[in-house]
């Protein structure tokens, strides 16, 4: 088994230093990101050109050397390894050509869908000799539910009114749907670990917006058969969940999923995730996005209280949700720095 700081955290050891990485931490907050980025037209291109990706993957250790670094990709190549249309315009985030009924779900096919992911696997395997020794290699998938509320709304949403409705009024296409994914996202994420992942996280961005059954039902069990297909083939391969906004129930997911490690958003408050979830699962996060972007004293107090509180115990420092845009990038110098003092 590796000996890595951050697998040894996220399996529950308690470790010093406390080990980091960033979501979104390469990305175009980054000058070099940008740079590169200008090279490829569309952004999923970009994703599927791996002299691209393992670039974007190593710009952020070189400046900051986070003890993982995390494959350059987007949830949304799964839907697009299903046939589905996926694009990125530039400034309006993702536009899919939206699912509408059953007809569109019994459409999608695995025909192609290893070989459409390719330029991922292709990307892990040349990281893994691209990386630092001491460093781990993170492979994600977003979660069925949350790649499920782009493919039926089309894009990002605000208030998810076709996806919610699908789990209340079309409950047999959702389910259907869900079932297509989880079965896909396990098999991804199983390439992934035999391209060179080391460590697996999965996002469900969108998992707090769905009511306490719903949640169970769409979020918590797909997870759960997720991870146990995962640990029955690669039981030393922790995986981090990370169901955003799932406030309280974030107890009942870190339970019934069986995550080796949480990963907790900025609202969770710290005392009640160290006595409640710490004793089941590795703990991840959370500083306030925003806060990064601010910087200064407040950024410097509140990464302190976090490592005092959360870092009683197994612990891998993160945001409680990726990097914004328009974050200094020393700022994030002066996070690791104090990271790497605090713990
Ligand atoms: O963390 C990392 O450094 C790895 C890269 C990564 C990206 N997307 C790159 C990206 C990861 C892990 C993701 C996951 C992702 N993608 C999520 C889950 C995490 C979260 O943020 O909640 C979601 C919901 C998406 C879907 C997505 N991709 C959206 C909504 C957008 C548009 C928003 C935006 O910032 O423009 C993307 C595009 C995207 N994914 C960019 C990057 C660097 C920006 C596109 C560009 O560089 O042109």
């Amino acid at each position: 088994m590796s000996d890595k700081l951050i697998v040894r955290a996220l399996k529950g050891e308690r470790t010093r230093p406390v080990p980091f990485w960033l979501m979104r931490q390469a990305g175009r907050y980054l000058p070099e990101y940008r740079e590169i980025r200008a090279k490829s037209k569309g952004f999923l291109d970009f994703c599927f050109s791996p002299g691209l990706t393992v670039e974007a993957t190593l710009q952020p250790l070189r400046r900051y050397h986070m003890d993982a670094a995390i494959l350059f990709s987007d949830i949304l190549v799964v839907p697009y390894a299903l046939g589905q249309e996926v694009g990125f315009q530039e400034g309006e985030g993702p536009k899919l050509k939206a699912l509408t009924n059953s007809a569109g779900v019994a459409a999608l096919s695995i025909e192609e869908f290893h070989e459409r992911l390719e330029p991922a696997y292709e990307t892990l395997r040349q990281l893994v000799f691209a990386i630092p020794e001491t460093t781990a290699l993170i492979g994600f998938a977003g979660a069925p539910w949350t790649v499920a509320t782009y493919m039926i709304e089309g894009g990002s949403s605000k208030e998810f009114i076709k996806a919610k409705s699908w789990a209340y009024r079309n409950t047999a296409d959702l389910e259907r749907l869900i079932d297509l994914l989880t079965e896909v996202t396990a098999e991804y994420l199983l390439m992934q670990i035999a391209c060179g992942a080391e460590v697996i996280q999965l996002f469900d961005s969108w998992a707090g917006i769905l009511p306490e059954e719903e949640f169970r039902r769409w979020s918590i069990n797909p997870a759960r058969r997720i991870v146990e297909k995962l640990r029955s083939r690669c039981p030393n391969v922790p995986i981090i969940g990370f169901p955003k906004g799932a406030g309280a129930l974030y107890e009942t997911y870190v339970k019934e999923t069986g995550v080796d490690a949480v990963s907790l958003d900025s609202s969770v408050p710290l005392s009640w995730a160290a006595q409640t979830l710490q004793p089941h699962a590795a703990l991840q996060g959370n500083l306030d996005n925003v806060l990064l972007l601010a910087g200064g004293e407040a950024m410097e107090r509140e990464t302190r209280r976090i490592i005092d509180i959360l870092g009683k115990g197994a612990f891998v420092f993160n945001l409680g949700h990726g990097i914004l845009q328009h974050t200094p990038p020393e700022h994030v110098a002066r996070l690791a720095e104090i990271i790497k003092e605090a713990g």
